[in-house]
């Protein structure tokens, strides 16, 4: 099939200087969840037809599978599928989608695709408690004769409560031929897509309705809070999947997934967190509350506590992290490590069993195993210019308040006193210390004030 993605609508409401269909729902553009589906669906080609905020969303999108159509000006849905028809294979039939509505399922667009088989025409439709503002689906009996625009209704047809999703599958040929039929004759001087049933119908093109399993699926984005709306319903959907899956959460309302989480068995998640990227945690993981975890792998067994922030990072088995803690990019820590509170790691790899457990900066540095770093310790890994590694090896003991200006060593059992400003390499087994040796001033007494 041809699918035609329509987006060059101008998102008043959203009062925002970004075109509405980039705005993001769980951390990715309108737009980017529409397409994500379309592709599900194994089309022939993808058109989307932009218009409002120019060059902006086909950079922003960045996709060479997608043929761009300019509407410009813009001049309702059926002008916006004119700009789409000279892209379209006349072989196969045309699926219709918003680019502001991202929550439909596939299975929907599937069975929708499905009936339209045989050359009918498909629309989804709704029923709503409260169809204001959506074009009315009105019916003889059965059979769907025609879509009347809110703006162009009367009485009678405002009380239908049947309403047009957007969302159709039509044949191309005819799509085509009806285009070119439409007259903007309206209350809003537009050319509407939706008299295009009407002319099947005159055709005698068979039309067949089909309504989603949740309303949600055709539920578009018009303003910020429609769009927070769909944010917690896709949300939730997410929560029960987990939850489906064995996942313990604290709160299924207070969960934010921006791309994908994976999980092992009876992994717990305390209220507030959110993932983005790829995360897999492993079995039997606990994340504690208010964690930002991105692009990251956590091993089985692992405590993740409280406020801490992942970026780009990899931690071992059985480790114990945060509460407070960052680890940045490039950061891999092995089995049964521990990095505690206010501890800032970056393009660190800390072997098994080593540790870092109160505030302190490991950055650019090669950790051995079973490695104590004390508080206080700090890596000044930059000259002002260039980065430079510190590597210390297994079983080093860093005393607290000390920095290692890199590059520089620690052997092999050393032991770095607290206080030490390392410049040098520390050789193995050694006590090395930098400090002012510690001198009591016997005659010193402490001033008093004079009396006057
Ligand atoms: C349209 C339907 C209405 C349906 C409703 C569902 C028409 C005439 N009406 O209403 O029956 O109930 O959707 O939400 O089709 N767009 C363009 N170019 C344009 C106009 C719109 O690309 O010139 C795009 C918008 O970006 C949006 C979609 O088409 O993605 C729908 O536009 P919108 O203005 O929200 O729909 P309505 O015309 O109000
Ligand atoms: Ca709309």
């Amino acid at each position: 099939m041809n699918i035609v993605i329509l987006a060059a609508g101008m998102g008043k409401r959203m009062r925002s200087d970004l075109p509405k269909v980039l705005h993001t729902l769980a951390g990715k553009p309108l737009l980017a969840h529409v397409l994500e589906r379309a592709r599900e669906l194994g089309p022939t080609r993808i058109i989307t037809v932009y218009g409002h905020g120019g060059q902006a969303v086909p950079d922003a999108i960045h996709d060479p599978a997608v043929i761009w159509a300019l509407q410009s000006p813009q001049r309702g849905t059926g002008h916006a599928v004119m700009q789409a028809a000279p892209h379209l294979d006349d072989n196969v039939p045309t699926l219709i989608l918003y680019g502001d509505v991202p929550l439909t399922r596939t299975a929907t667009l599937r069975h929708l695709v499905e009936i339209a088989q045989d050359g009918a025409l498909a629309l989804l439709t709704v029923t709503l408690p409260d169809p204001s503002g959506y074009g009315r689906i009105v019916r003889d009996g059965d059979r769907i004769v025609r879509i009347v625009e809110h703006k162009d209704a009367d009485a009678a047809t405002l009380a239908i409560r049947e309403v047009n999703t957007g969302i159709m599958v039509v044949p191309t040929v005819a799509l085509k031929r009806w285009l070119a039929g439409l007259s903007d004759d309206n209350a809003q001087g537009e050319y509407y897509l939706t008299d295009v049933i009407a002319a099947a119908v005159r055709d005698g093109v068979p039309v067949v309705g089909a309504q989603p399993e949740a309303v949600w699926e055709t539920l578009g984005v018009n303003s910020r809070s429609q769009l927070a709306e769909l944010e917690r319903i896709h949300q939730r959907t997410l929560a029960d999947a987990l939850m489906e899956e064995g996942v313990a959460l604290a709160d299924p309302a207070r969960l934010d997934i921006r791309g994908s989480l994976a999980c092992g068995r009876d992994v717990f998640i305390d209220v507030g967190c959110v993932f983005e990227g790829e995360v897999r945690l492993g079995d039997r993981v606990r994340i504690g509350a208010h964690c930002v975890i991105r692009q990251a792998e956590i091993g089985a067994d692992t405590e993740i506590l409280p406020f801490t922030h992942i970026d780009e990072a990899q931690v071992g088995s059985a480790a114990r992290i945060g509460p407070y803690a960052r680890l940045r990019p490039g950061t891999i820590l092995g089995e049964h490590t521990h990095v505690g509170n206010f501890v800032e790691m970056k393009n660190t790899q800390m072997a098994a069993g080593s540790k870092a457990n109160h505030l302190a900066y490991v950055g650019d540095a090669t950790v051995g195993e079973r490695v104590n770093i004390g508080a206080g310790t700090i890596t000044c890994n930059y000259d002002g210019v260039n980065k430079h590694r510190t590597i210390i090896e297994d079983d080093a003991f860093i005393g607290s308040d000390t920095q290692l200006v890199a590059p520089v060593r620690v052997g092999r059992g050393a032991t770095l006193g607290a206080g030490t400003t390392l410049t040098r390499d520390a050789p193995a087994d050694k006590l090395t210390v930098s400090r002012a040796r510690q001198v009591t001033v016997e005659a010193w007494r402490r001033p008093v004030k004079k009396k006057v």
